[in-house]
């Protein structure tokens, strides 16, 4: 965790929530939101895919939004990877961290990245063997995210032992972090603290981190239940943008701006300047015109005489 920061909270939005949106956000618009939410205090952000283009055409541009995120001082740079052909990209690109995907329902996993769950570990065991071989100097962090793993719209019900199941199996590979994703909004706040707990407990000591969902209108009361078993580190999207593009009835991320205010509002400090967050705004506004952006701080404001903790200086 940085100095001066209680929770870090982690922006998808270039990631995960353009994934699904049909039109091309131009590269200069991208690099707009980057720049304005690093400014606003963002220390890590997701900013790209590594995925082949024909699949999704968003992250055509990925190699020159990353050379450019990689200019940010102090901007820890992340972006996806579903295969090792992924990671050799994102290695040559030289990203500070890759965040590979895995679902936990073997039906979405297929439909995805149209792989069993065993091939899925089996490329992430090579991904992991390609980045030990590297100089340390040019090493990424290693991240690895288990979708689906709180429930899917395809599969229903996933069980816990399979959550648990694949958590130890990309732990041992050599994961440095693993996200934990409600990728279609079925969590609520006792399957949070039961899941993660049995996560948690079956990884020590590795961080995990929460990846939410708002498709049900939990997502907030889910991040607060993740909160109370200890986790510090959050994703989610500016404006409530996203969804996987392949996962049925999927729909945004919980709203970073609304989670930075619960959050300081708490009294935890999250390093962000929310004035500052709520006005990147503008910049899908004016972008993705006829895409829906949620939000309740930026519909009702921040209450008045609202005070965040002091950002500490480092
Ligand atoms: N980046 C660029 N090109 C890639 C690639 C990558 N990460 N992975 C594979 N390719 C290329 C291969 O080199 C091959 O090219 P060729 O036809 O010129 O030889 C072609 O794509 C097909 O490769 P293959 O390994 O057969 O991939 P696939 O067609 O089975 O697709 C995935 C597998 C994982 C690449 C694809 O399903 C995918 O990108 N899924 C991610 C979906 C996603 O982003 N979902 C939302 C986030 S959760
Ligand atoms: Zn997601």
């Amino acid at each position: 965790m940085k100095p001066g920061i209680d929770v870090m909270v982690r922006e998808v939005g270039l990631r995960d929530g353009i994934q699904n949106i049909p039109v091309f956000m131009p590269t200069a618009d991208k690099l707009a939101w980057l720049a304005a939410e690093a400014d606003a205090g963002m220390s890590e952000i997701e900013v790209c895919s590594f995925v082949p283009p024909q699949v999704i055409p968003q992250f055509t541009d990925a190699n020159e939004i990353a050379a450019r995120a990689l200019q940010i001082e102090g901007l820890t740079v992340a972006a996806l990877i579903p295969n090792l052909k992924g990671a050799e990209r994102g290695v040559a690109a030289g990203v500070h961290k890759l965040n590979f995907v895995m679902s936990v329902s073997a039906t979405h996993n297929r439909a995805n990245v149209r792989r069993s769950r065993e091939e899925s570990v089996a490329d992430f065991v090579n991904i992991a063997a390609l980045i030990r071989s590297l100089d340390p100097s040019r090493r990424p962090i290693l991240g690895a995210a288990l979708s689906t793993a709180l429930g899917c719209t395809i599969e229903g019900q996933i069980p816990e032992a399979d959550v648990v199941r694949y958590a130890v199996a990309l732990a041992e590979a050599g994961a440095d972090e693993i996200s934990v994703a409600d990728t279609v909004g079925y969590a609520d706040p006792a399957s949070v603290r039961r899941v993660f707990k049995a996560v948690q407990a079956a990884v020590d000591p590795l961080p995990l981190a929460a990846h939410f969902h708002d498709t049900r209108g939990l997502g907030l009361a889910n991040a607060l239940a993740a909160l109370d078993t200890g986790i510090t580190r959050f994703d989610a999207c500016l404006a409530g943008l996203g969804g996987c593009p392949f996962a049925p009835g999927a729909s945004g991320n919980i709203v970073m701006e609304d989670l930075v205010f619960m959050l300081e509002g708490m009294g935890l400090r999250t390093g962000i300047d929310i004035a500052r967050l709520l006005a990147v705004r503008a910049v899908l506004e004016r972008s993705l015109p006829g895409v829906a952006l949620q939000g309740a701080i930026a519909k009702a404001k921040l209450p008045k005489g609202f005070r965040a903790p002091p950002i500490a200086a480092e």
